[in-house]
């Protein structure tokens, strides 16, 4: 079933675990993360990254998001990941994703203030949240350590201001992540999160969760992030085990592929606790 993220949020951020955002950018890799969500009977957003339109266009991601997520046996999220334009934020709202990101960090506070106050409006309208993002998780091509990289930390302060004027739903903090494999060894800043987590009741959002680490990433899911984005180790899952297999029949190397995947995803699920879901759900 299709459903808003808000109320999963609440449950996770007061139980101490993330739940996993996976990047999809085919029908194979949809049914592969709902498949897992599935077997462990937990929550699972749905991310479809613009930055992927090349390879899956939205409409594209609107009908297998729709389709795969409206059958799901459990919760399912469809997320707008990294949205950079209104019309294509505002055209998801409308459509029928149930959650949206505007990524205006690279902007002026003030500029992203302002857009994010206004699609936080036309969302709420129409019953969509909204996550924005402060600071900047950037790169980790140029990830060389945590002094040395394009990722600007999120402020205590800023986190406080920027919650209080948008009303945004959640909001992604940059404390150490960048996008991708890095280049250096990941330092998260576990001080800066708790600071932010004890400061505000926005659920926090963590990106760049590829080659973070099990025990940074355990710590992040039980120490104040709600969800944790995770997109590259899945694909790299699924081309490390299609290169184990030694066939050359497409459907053996395409399910060695999504075996790859669900094997990833299944370990992520342990690493964020998303099993304390269930214990919220039996009380
Ligand atoms: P990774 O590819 O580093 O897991 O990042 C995914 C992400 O943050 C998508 O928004």
């Amino acid at each position: 079933m299709l459903v808003s993220s808000k109320e999963l949020f609440k449950v996770a951020r007061k139980n101490k675990f993330a739940i996993p955002a996976a990047n999809f950018v085919d029908q194979n890799s949809i049914k592969a993360y709902i498949s897992v969500a599935e077997k462990l009977n937990l929550p699972i957003i749905l991310s479809y990254a613009e930055a992927h339109k090349d390879v899956l266009s939205f409409d594209e991601a609107l009908v297998l998001g729709k389709y795969y997520g409206e059958k799901a046996k459990v919760p399912v999220v469809l997320h707008l990941d990294h949205g950079t334009t209104k019309e294509l934020i505002m055209r998801a709202i409308d459509e029928g994703f149930k959650s949206v990101m505007l990524d205006d960090s690279m902007d002026s506070f003030e500029d992203n203030v302002k857009n994010t106050k206004e699609i936080v409006e036309y969302a709420h309208l129409r019953g969509v949240v909204v996550e924005a993002e402060i600071g900047h998780v950037g790169n980790g091509e140029g990830y060389k350590s945590n002094d040395d990289s394009d990722s600007i930390y999120t402020t205590v302060e800023e986190a406080k201001k920027f919650a209080k004027l948008t009303n945004v739903d959640s909001l992604a903090i940059s404390i150490g992540t960048a996008h991708g494999a890095y280049k250096g060894k990941p330092v998260i800043d576990f001080d800066r999160l708790k600071e932010i987590r004890d400061a505000i009741d926005t659920p926090l959002v963590l990106h760049g969760g590829s080659s973070t680490g099990d025990i940074n990433l355990g710590r992040c899911a039980t120490e104040g992030i709600s969800k944790i984005n995770i997109y590259t180790d899945l694909v790299t899952a699924a081309f490390n085990k299609a290169q184990t297999t030694k066939s050359n029949d497409y459907y053996e190397l395409r399910n060695a592929q999504t075996e790859g995947m669900k094997e990833c995803l299944e370990h992520y699920y342990g690493v964020f606790q998303t099993k304390r879901f269930n214990d919220e759900v039996k009380k």
